[in-house]
């Protein structure tokens, strides 16, 4: 009998967060996603799909209630170049925005796709759009995590280092969705992680905690400069997320943590910026720093697309 489309013999294989998963499994995640951006780099022309088309008849329903670029683009890309197809919902056309339930959305999703992507206002939604779908859900980002981001991230970080195991990696900024995916992935990848926040903003100690009963080297402090140094990875994140409605606190409370030209001069030599995007120049990074040489951030973006394909296909088995 088909585990798929509303059988419940099998769990479907959702993407929720990068702690949900055993580091084995997200290892040879990032490196599907390696081998699949180096044979794509063989072949001629960057739209060319993978001939095997291991997606084909497959569709992936993208759910977004909040805006997207990257998200929206590089999950849409991913499936088109393995032969799939998707479907953009936004929540405010949905019976969802006149008060369908999630839970009855899910479960009616899971009879057309194969796959269900949301970006959650709210990151109870995502949840229970996993507990009632009958197809894998995957996290495109809510006001807690954002864990396609982070493992696209790794993916740039080890493109360009090496093996990410033992480096070290520098967040400036408040404790928002990226760095909580981010503290994941130190704990699953074996990273050094230090995050600078203001006192206001910081990592709850449970996090850090947990973090460290799992052997994991991640400490929070309030100074840039102490996190920076001798870093092999400088990231931040726009000041104000999505779902902040307290901007002008957070702008006032942020301005210590700019990514300028003499911070990263304090990382290893060769050290690496990166950002999710969207940026705002002059806030949380200089200009000279994201357009700077020592940039990665159109790799970064770049790698969303193979980071996806990799977790796609392990949800989709
Ligand atoms: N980094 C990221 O997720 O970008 P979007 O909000 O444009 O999807
Ligand atoms: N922290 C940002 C990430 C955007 C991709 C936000 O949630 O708006």
């Amino acid at each position: 009998m088909s585990t798929r489309r509303g059988s419940s013999a099998l769990a479907p294989k959702h993407f929720l967060d990068i702690d949900r998963l055993d580091a084995k499994t997200l290892r040879a995640m990032l490196d599907h996603a390696h081998a699949m951006k180096k044979r794509r780099a063989n072949i001629e022309g960057r739209v060319t799909p993978d001939a095997s088309a291991p997606f084909a008849g497959r569709v992936l329903a993208m759910l977004f209630e909040r805006p997207s670029t990257r998200t929206r683009v590089s999950f849409q890309i991913a499936m088109a170049q393995l032969g799939g197809e998707t479907i953009l919902l936004r929540g405010e056309e949905l019976q969802l925005g006149r008060g369908e339930t999630v839970a009855d959305t899910a479960r009616v999703l899971s009879r057309y796709c194969d796959a269900i992507m949301v970006r959650a206002s709210n990151h109870q939604h995502l949840i229970e759009m996993a507990e009632f779908a009958t197809v894998p859900v995957v996290n495109g980002l809510t006001d807690r995590t954002h864990p396609c981001q982070v493992m696209a991230d790794v993916m740039t970080i080890e493109e360009k280092l090496g093996p990410i195991r033992g480096k070290i990696v520098a967040w400036c900024g408040a404790c928002n969705n990226m760095a909580q995916s981010w503290i994941h992935a130190a704990v699953r990848f074996g990273f050094e992680l230090r995050l600078a926040c203001p006192a206001e903003l910081q990592p709850t100690p449970e996090m850090i905690s947990w973090a460290t009963s799992q052997g994991c080297k991640v400490s929070a402090n309030t100074r840039a400069a102490v996190a920076v140094r001798g870093a092999d990875c400088v990231t931040t994140d726009t000041w104000v997320s999505m779902s902040d409605n307290d901007g002008e606190r957070r702008k006032k409370l942020l301005a210590g943590f700019q990514v300028t030209r003499s911070l990263l001069a304090t990382a290893n030599a060769g050290a690496m910026f990166l950002h999710c995007l969207p940026a705002h120049r002059g806030e949380e990074v200089e200009a000279e720093v994201i357009d700077g040489p020592q940039s990665a951030v159109w790799d970064e973006a770049e790698n969303r697309v193979y980071a996806q394909k990799a977790i796609l296909a392990w949800c989709l088995g």
